[in-house]
C-alpha cells in the first residue's frame, strides 16, 4: 500500500516535471528554409523544411544531438543547446565520418535517409529544393 502511494507520487512527480520541460523546451521555428552558407554550392538551393509538422510524429534526437571535445556525437538530451547543424557540418570542422562534412551531405543522409527508411515524405530533388 505504502510502495504504491510512493510510486504513484513519483509518477505525478516525472508527469509534473515533463510537462514543465515541455513547456519551457524552445522548439524552434514551425518552418525554416534550410540554406548552406559556409560550405554553400555555386548555385544555391534551399530546401524546404517544416519543422514544427516532423516535431508532431518525432523525437527532438532524431535530428538534434551534441559533439564532446574528444569529437564524438553526444545525444540529445532535453534542454541541451541546439546549434545550427553546419556549425559542426562543415569541411573545415573536419568530421571523422567522411560520410557527414558539409551541411548537405548531413541533411541528405537525415533527411533523404528517413524518408526511404520510412517510405514516406519526399526523396526527390524537387520536392525539397522547390
Ligand atoms: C529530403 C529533402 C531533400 C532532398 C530529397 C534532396 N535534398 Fe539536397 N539538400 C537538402 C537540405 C536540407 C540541404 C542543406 C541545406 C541547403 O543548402 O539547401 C541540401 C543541400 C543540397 C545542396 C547544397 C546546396 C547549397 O546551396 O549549397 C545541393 C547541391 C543539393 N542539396 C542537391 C540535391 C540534389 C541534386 C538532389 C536530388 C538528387 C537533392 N539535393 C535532394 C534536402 C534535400
Ligand atoms: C526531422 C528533424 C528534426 C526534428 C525531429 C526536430 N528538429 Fe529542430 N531543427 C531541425 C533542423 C534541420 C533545424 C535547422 C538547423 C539549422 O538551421 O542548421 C532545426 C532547428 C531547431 C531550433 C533552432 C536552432 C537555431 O539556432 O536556429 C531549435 C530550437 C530546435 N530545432 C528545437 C527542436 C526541438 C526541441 C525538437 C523536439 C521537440 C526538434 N527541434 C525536433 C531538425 C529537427
Ligand atoms: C555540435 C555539433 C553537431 C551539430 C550541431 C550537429 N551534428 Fe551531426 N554529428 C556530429 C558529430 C560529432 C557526428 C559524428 C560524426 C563522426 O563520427 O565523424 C555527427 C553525425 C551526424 C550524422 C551521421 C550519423 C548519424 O547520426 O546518422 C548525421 C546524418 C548528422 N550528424 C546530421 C546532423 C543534422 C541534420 C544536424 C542538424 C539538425 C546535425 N547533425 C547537427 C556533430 C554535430
Ligand atoms: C526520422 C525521420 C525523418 C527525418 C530525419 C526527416 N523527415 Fe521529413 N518527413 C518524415 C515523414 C515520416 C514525412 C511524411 C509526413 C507526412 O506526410 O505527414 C516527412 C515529410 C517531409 C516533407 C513533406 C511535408 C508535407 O507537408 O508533405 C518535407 C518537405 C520534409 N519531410 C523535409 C525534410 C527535411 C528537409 C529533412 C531534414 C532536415 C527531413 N524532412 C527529415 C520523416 C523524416
Amino acid at each position: 500500500m505504502k510502495k504504491t502511494v510512493m510510486y504513484a507520487a513519483a509518477f505525478a512527480l516525472t508527469l509534473g516535471l515533463g510537462f514543465t520541460a515541455n513547456a519551457m523546451a524552445d522548439k524552434g521555428p514551425a518552418d525554416i528554409t534550410l540554406q548552406a552558407t559556409i560550405d554553400a554550392a555555386a548555385k544555391a538551393k534551399p530546401a524546404i523544411f517544416p519543422h514544427a509538422k516532423h516535431q508532431a510524429t518525432l523525437t527532438c534526437g532524431e535530428c538534434h544531438h551534441g559533439k564532446d571535445a574528444a569529437g564524438k556525437q553526444v545525444a540529445y538530451t532535453e534542454g541541451m543547446k541546439i546549434e545550427k547543424c553546419e556549425s559542426c557540418h562543415n569541411k573545415a570542422a573536419g568530421m571523422a565520418n567522411a560520410k557527414v562534412t558539409t551541411f548537405k551531405d548531413a541533411a541528405h543522409v537525415n533527411c533523404k535517409g528517413c524518408h526511404t527508411e520510412k517510405k514516406a515524405g519526399p526523396t526527390k530533388c524537387g520536392e525539397c529544393h522547390k
